[in-house]
């Protein structure tokens, strides 16, 4: 790869931490898997098939350790690609799922993001396929870390299983603690998710490439300012676009809507931020143009203090 994607400061505001544990980091706690095990179970196809690999993979951390040692060694890659500024994605409901210690596992994931160069912060996700009590229990302990390095509140799972509106009062909780929501729509389902998500306050739109559907959408996500966080690997393998070559990013950047590029979950879809930008350039980006995606990375980050360093 040319080292001008490299060389890009660049923001990442979409990722997910337990979708960044590589094949050697797993093996590395848990030596019975392989890593051609892992790389078979990443290497399936589709989106139901990429849900249940999350879940396998988030299911292998099993304490806070592991937890902290795979944000350790993600802050690291991220580091040797000039990522300078990051929103990490903390998947609470899944945590909460599995019965384990939110406080102490996000105490040892928020210790390693503070060592870290790169300014860290994170967005707590709840899953849409649970019901209000699970979210509202996500957006409480978000709202107790909103002075602790949380700056955002989201949702993930599978959209045709929930729309952002069953979860007003969560959403609504968490925005009053301070908090700017990052919902997931538009990836799999349609442009209803992505009107259903505005109409809960979202500040940036996970995913939200069905918007492409529906200029009055366009339009409205346009005036309002309010970024797509687009993962372009993330979308060709879990089927949400057919093929690399059809993926709506240029349609949505022309109809003037901001977008972002991030990994989604890197390892899992065998990833960087700096080959999406390669993965942009295929799709019709120029090099000034991928500058200056680059560049406006930074400006949607939720922490207002940081700033671009260009
Ligand atoms: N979409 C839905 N659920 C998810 C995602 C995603 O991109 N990443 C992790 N869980
Ligand atoms: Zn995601």
């Amino acid at each position: 790869m040319s080292s001008f994607y490299r060389d890009l400061k660049k923001a990442e505001l979409h990722l997910h931490l337990e979708g960044s544990l590589e094949a050697s980091t797993i093996h590395e706690m848990h030596p019975n898997i392989s890593k051609e095990e892992v790389a078979a179970k990443y290497a399936e196809k589709g989106f139901s098939a990429f849900l249940e690999s999350y879940k396998w993979v988030s299911v292998l951390l099993e304490t806070p350790d592991h937890y902290a040692l795979a944000t350790r060694r993600l802050l690291g890659q991220l580091q040797t690609e000039n990522v300078e500024y990051v929103e990490l994605t903390l998947s609470v409901g899944v945590i909460l799922w599995k019965q384990q210690n939110v406080a102490a596992i996000f105490d040892a994931v928020n210790k390693e993001a503070r060592k870290s160069a790169i300014p860290c912060f994170w967005i707590f996700d709840f899953i849409r396929h649970f019901d209000l009590d699970h979210a509202m229990r996500v957006a409480e302990l978000a709202a107790e870390r909103a002075r602790d390095g949380v700056v955002g509140f989201g949702c993930g799972g599978d959209e045709a299983r929930g729309s952002a509106l069953t979860f007003v009062p969560a959403f609504q909780l968490a925005q009053r603690a301070g908090l700017r929501l990052a919902p997931h729509a538009g990836e799999t389902s349609n442009a209803q998710s992505v009107w259903d998500a505005l109409e809960v306050g979202a500040d940036r739109i996970g995913h939200g490439i069905r918007a492409v559907e529906d200029p009055a959408l366009l339009r409205r996500l346009r005036q309002d300012g309010i970024p797509l966080e687009v993962c372009i690997s993330s979308n060709v393998a879990t089927g949400a676009v057919e093929h690399l070559l059809c993926h709506p990013l240029r349609r949505i950047a022309d109809a003037g809507v901001s977008v972002i590029l991030n990994t989604d979950d890197p390892a899992m879809f065998g990833t960087t931020l700096s080959e999406e930008y390669e993965r942009a350039e295929q799709l019709g980006f120029s090099r000034d143009e991928l500058r200056l995606l680059a560049e406006t990375s930074f400006q949607f980050g939720f922490n207002k203090q940081v700033g671009s360093p260009q």
